[in-house]
């Protein structure tokens, strides 16, 4: 990795539009996205993983894998990219990731700040059922892993969003309305200090 790499969080519950809006950003700024759901999904769907069926159990039940695995799976694709700005998006999504994380990268890379899409929890739902109909194939998008993604969200997640608010780095963008060009040109604006 050339330099010290730039990282920005990119959190918000199941549904705010993190994926959507990571693959907008790289459009327009020099970012790699990296998401830590599909980096776990990856993982899992790679034959002979020894963490296959644990990381399943936790998609399934909406809770978070440890750190050391997600951490590590990050790290990696990092070097991988061979650059230096990085979307990393759901996570950290509890005090173990922060901890995790900070323990394994806080010496090496800055962290710029969160981009926080914020949306309830009932427009979230609709939007992760119908991905689910589409056939978004995620084993997750039901509304019984939905409930307990959610629960995990308010009460291992909210904290770590309160961690950085307290140090003035969150930046949170009203994800509500589905006009998903509306809520990119606010991305936009925060951006704008990374155009080339
Ligand atoms: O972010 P996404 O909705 O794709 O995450 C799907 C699932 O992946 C989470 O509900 C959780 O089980 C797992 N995950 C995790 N740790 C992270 C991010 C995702 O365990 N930091
Ligand atoms: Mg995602």
């Amino acid at each position: 990795m050339a330099g010290s790499p730039n990282v920005v969080f990119v959190l918000g519950p199941p549904g705010s539009g993190k994926g959507t809006q990571c693959a907008n950003i790289v459009k327009t700024f020099d970012f790699v996205h990296l998401s830590a759901g599909d980096l776990l999904r990856a993982e899992r769907s790679t034959p002979g993983s020894e963490y296959g069926d644990l990381i399943e159990g936790h998609i399934r039940n909406g809770t978070i894998v440890p750190v050391e695995i997600t951490c590590s799976l990050i790290e990696k694709a990092m070097k991988e990219s061979g650059k230096n700005r990085f979307l990393i998006d759901g996570f950290p999504r509890n005090r173990d990731n922060l901890d995790g994380w900070q323990k394994q990268m806080g010496d090496k890379v800055k962290e710029v700040y969160v981009l926080l899409l914020s949306c309830t929890e009932e427009v979230a739902t609709e939007r992760c059922l119908k991905r689910g109909q589409a056939g978004s194939g995620r084993s997750d998008d039901n509304l019984e892993s939905l409930k307990k993604r959610f629960q995990t969200y308010q009460k291992d997640t909210m904290p770590i969003i309160k961690y950085y608010e307290a140090k003035d780095m969150v930046r949170s963008i009203d994800a509500n309305c589905n006009d998903k060009d509306a809520i990119f040109s606010e991305i936009c604006k925060l951006f704008d200090e990374w155009k080339s």
